[in-house]
C-alpha cells in the first residue's frame, strides 16, 4: 500500500495555441503552479514534445488535443471535450493568427482564418466551459486580445484589429455578466512580443525596433501577476505612469455610449425635429 499523499492539483488548465510562443510559456508556468494541462493546437508533434517536457519538469498530467480551431468539426471536438470535463478550472484562449496586410491585400482564406481562430474559437470555447464554471461558481478564463484591438496600424492590422476588437468587447461584456460570481475573467492585451506570429503575419520580427518587443516569458509572467492581483485588463507593456489611460479609455467608452441615447439627430446635421 502506498503511503504517499496524492498530489494536489489546481485542476486542468486548457491552453489553446500551446505549441509555441505565448501559449507554450503559459503551459510551462501553469504547470509550475500545479495545474494539470490540456494543450490544444494543430502541430501534434510540438504538442507531444511540450507535453513530455512539462511532465518531466513539473510532474503534472498533460493531455494533448491536436485540432485546427478554424475547422468547425475540430472546434466542436475541443468544445465538447472541455465542456464534459469537470476537472477543467481554467481556459486560456490564446491561439491566434495574423495576416498583417491591408484588407485589399488579404486573401479571403487569410481573413477567414483570423476570424475563425481569433473570434469564433474564443467565443465557442468560452461558451463550452461556462456552464460548468457557473455550476461550480469557480473557474478562470484568460482571453488573449491585443493592443491592436483598440487601435489599428493603417494598411497593416486591419482585419486582425477587427478580430481583436471582438476579443476586447466580448471579454469586457463577459466580465460584466459574471461580476459577483466566483468566475474570474482576465483580458490580456499584449503589445509586440517575440514569437513566430510576426513571420506568420508577414512582418519579420527583425523589422521591429527591439526596444519595443517583449519576451514571451516576461509577458506571461506579468500576465499571471496581473491575474493574481485581480486585474480585469492586463497590459504588461503599459508603464505605471500611463496605467490611468486605461481607466480614462473605459470612462470615455461609457460616456460616449451615454451620449448616444438622445433619440434625435444632432443639430449639426440640420434634420428637422
Ligand atoms: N506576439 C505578439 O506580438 C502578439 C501581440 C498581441 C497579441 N498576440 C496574441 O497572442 C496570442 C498567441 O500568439 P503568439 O504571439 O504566441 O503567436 P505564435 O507563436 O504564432 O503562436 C500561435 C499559436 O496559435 C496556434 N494556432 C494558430 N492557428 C491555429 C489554428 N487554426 N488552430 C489551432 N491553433 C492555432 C499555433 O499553433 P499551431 O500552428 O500548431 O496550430 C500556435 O500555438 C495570439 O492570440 C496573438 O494574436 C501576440
Amino acid at each position: 500500500m502506498s503511503t504517499s499523499t496524492p498530489r494536489k492539483t489546481l485542476g486542468t488548465a486548457v491552453i489553446t495555441g500551446a505549441s509555441g510562443g505565448i501559449g507554450r510559456i503559459y503551459a510551462d508556468r501553469l504547470a509550475r503552479r500545479g495545474h494539470d494541462l490540456l494543450l490544444v493546437a494543430r502541430r501534434a508533434d510540438r504538442l507531444a514534445a511540450a507535453a513530455s517536457e512539462i511532465r518531466a519538469a513539473h510532474g503534472v498530467e498533460v493531455g494533448v488535443l491536436a485540432a485546427d480551431l478554424a475547422l468547425a468539426a475540430d472546434l466542436d471536438k475541443v468544445a465538447r471535450a472541455i465542456a464534459a470535463d469537470p476537472s477543467v478550472t481554467m481556459l486560456v484562449n490564446n491561439a491566434g493568427t495574423a495576416t498583417m496586410a491591408a484588407v485589399a491585400a488579404t486573401t479571403p482564406a487569410q481573413a477567414m482564418a483570423m476570424i475563425d481562430v481569433n473570434v469564433s474559437a474564443v467565443a465557442a470555447l468560452t461558451m463550452a466551459v461556462l456552464p460548468g464554471f457557473k455550476a461550480r461558481n469557480a473557474g478562470t478564463i484568460v482571453n488573449v486580445g491585443s493592443v491592436l484591438g483598440f487601435a489599428t496600424v493603417p494598411g497593416v492590422s486591419n482585419i486582425y484589429s477587427g478580430t481583436k476588437g471582438f476579443v476586447l468587447h466580448f471579454t469586457r461584456a463577459l466580465q460584466d455578466e459574471l461580476a459577483g460570481t466566483g468566475i474570474r475573467v482576465q483580458l490580456l492585451l499584449p503589445a509586440a512580443t517575440a514569437t513566430d506570429i510576426w513571420d506568420v503575419g508577414g512582418i519579420p520580427l527583425s523589422q521591429i525596433d527591439p526596444a519595443r518587443v517583449m519576451r514571451p516569458e516576461q509577458l506571461v509572467d506579468a500576465a499571471l501577476a496581473g491575474l493574481d492581483q485581480g486585474e480585469a485588463v492586463t497590459m504588461p507593456s503599459v508603464q505605471d505612469g500611463d496605467a490611468a489611460l486605461l481607466d480614462a479609455f473605459d470612462k470615455a467608452r461609457v460616456a460616449l455610449f451615454a451620449s448616444t441615447q438622445t433619440g434625435k439627430p444632432a443639430s449639426r446635421y440640420g434634420v428637422a425635429a
